[in-house]
């Protein structure tokens, strides 16, 4: 069975690549390569044995993706490709909306006229904004998102829940909270460009001595360490929930519209400084740190509910911290590694 998976060579798309190959899918990944690097394209069939079809263009072009429809019976999608710095899409609003958006609506072009269900979404917690309570469970309210990335995924689930209403398909939303750490075989991970805004990639070039000095954005928010929390979550763990959402809507034969939104997250918060000491006990390396100011936009705490993943994917995000960041550091040292790479660090 056939399943274009979109943005299949970045960093979420190549872990869940490596998923669907392990469970004997058929992987059409369609990659423009602008936030990615080929060679993860050989990595990904050192680590499986198998070689996905892969098509480097644009989504925006629509008469590219109508000949992979043409050539392949493809019964499904992940839609991973989209831009996602939230501070570049402040700068670059139109640049965002027109990927994220025109993207999304040339793929659900194609399933309609071709009569194809079965539709996975790059979410994000990012639309529940700061919410009124914790955990956040898939019914907490969402809100108006700060940044322009964020609305698009917002619009992006407006979309999908359209789209199945009307022509009767198979959707998921999958709202990821916050993923780090790379594949244990250390072949694929996050390739930060430029200075990362992530705290884990920062942290790992940190360690390794490629920046100075990790800044902590804030130490008064009202928590117990006065560090903002969040909910990381290992992005091996993630990809797996992927298989688990696809084979749901695959294996439901109704033809009602079936709108399943997920989230993502370990239902566990960690603090900024919870990250840093994990990290250092796991890796047995220092990451030194300045307190700064607060980082404008930046919410106190976010942490998920994944109940609902627990019981109908029977899914749950099972690795450590302190492994999750074993892996990313590992990773940290594989790109050094390749000279092509720390070069445009
Ligand atoms: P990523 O940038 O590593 O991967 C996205 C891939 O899509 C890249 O390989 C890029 O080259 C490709 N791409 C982008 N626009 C394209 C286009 N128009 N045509 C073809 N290819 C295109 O990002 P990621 O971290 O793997 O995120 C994957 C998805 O998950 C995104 O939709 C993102 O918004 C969402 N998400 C990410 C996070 C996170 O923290 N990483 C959290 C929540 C949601
Ligand atoms: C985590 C924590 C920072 C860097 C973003 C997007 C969100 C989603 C996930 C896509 C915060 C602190 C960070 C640093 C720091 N992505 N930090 N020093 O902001 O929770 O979410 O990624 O959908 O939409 O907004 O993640 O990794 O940037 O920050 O102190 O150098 O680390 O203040 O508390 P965030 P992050």
């Amino acid at each position: 069975m056939a399943i274009l998976v979109t943005g299949g060579l970045g960093y979420i798309g190549s872990h869940t690549v490596v998923e669907l190959l392990n469970n004997n899918f058929d992987v059409i990944i369609v990659d423009d390569l602008s936030n990615s690097e080929k060679f993860i394209l050989n990595n990904i069939e050192e680590i499986t044995g198998k070689k996905p079809t892969f098509y480097p263009f644009d989504l925006k072009r629509k008469e590219l993706l109508a000949q992979v429809f043409d050539a392949h019976p493809i019964e499904g999608c992940i839609n991973f490709a989209a831009f996602k710095a939230v501070g570049e899409s402040q700068l670059k609003p139109i640049d965002y909306y027109e990927n994220n958006l025109f993207s999304l609506i040339n793929i659900l072009q194609e399933f309609k006229s071709r009569n194809i269900s079965n539709f996975i979404f790059s979410s994000s917690c990012t639309v529940y904004g700061q919410a009124d309570t914790m955990p956040i469970n898939e019914d907490t309210p969402l809100k108006a998102p700060e940044s322009v990335y964020g609305k698009t995924k917002q619009m992006g689930e407006e979309m999908l829940r359209d789209f199945a209403k009307a022509y009767r398909r198979k959707v998921s939303l999958l709202r990821y909270f916050n993923p780090i750490g790379a594949h244990p075989s250390i072949k694929i991970g996050e390739l930060p460009a430029g200075i990362p805004n992530n705290l884990v990639p920062y942290v790992t070039q940190t360690a390794a001595g490629i920046r100075e000095k990790l800044s902590i954005w804030g130490n008064d928010y009202p928590t117990e360490d006065g560090t903002a929390i969040r909910d990381y979550v290992y992005v091996v763990d993630l990809a797996k929930a992927h298989v688990a959402a696809l084979e749901k809507l695959l294996n439901n034969d109704s033809d009602e519209a079936i709108i399943d939104i997920y989230n993502l997250g370990t239902g566990k918060g960690s603090s900024v400084l919870d990250v840093v000491n994990a990290f250092e006990i796991a890796n047995n390396v220092k990451v030194p740190y300045q307190i700064c100011d607060r980082r404008e936009g930046d919410i106190t705490v976010v942490y998920a509910n994944a109940d609902r993943a627990e019981n109908e994917l029977k899914w749950k995000s099972e690795t450590s911290l302190q492994e999750a960041l074993r892996t990313a550091w590992e990773w940290q040292k594989y790109l050094e590694s390749r000279i092509e790479y720390s070069k445009s660090i």
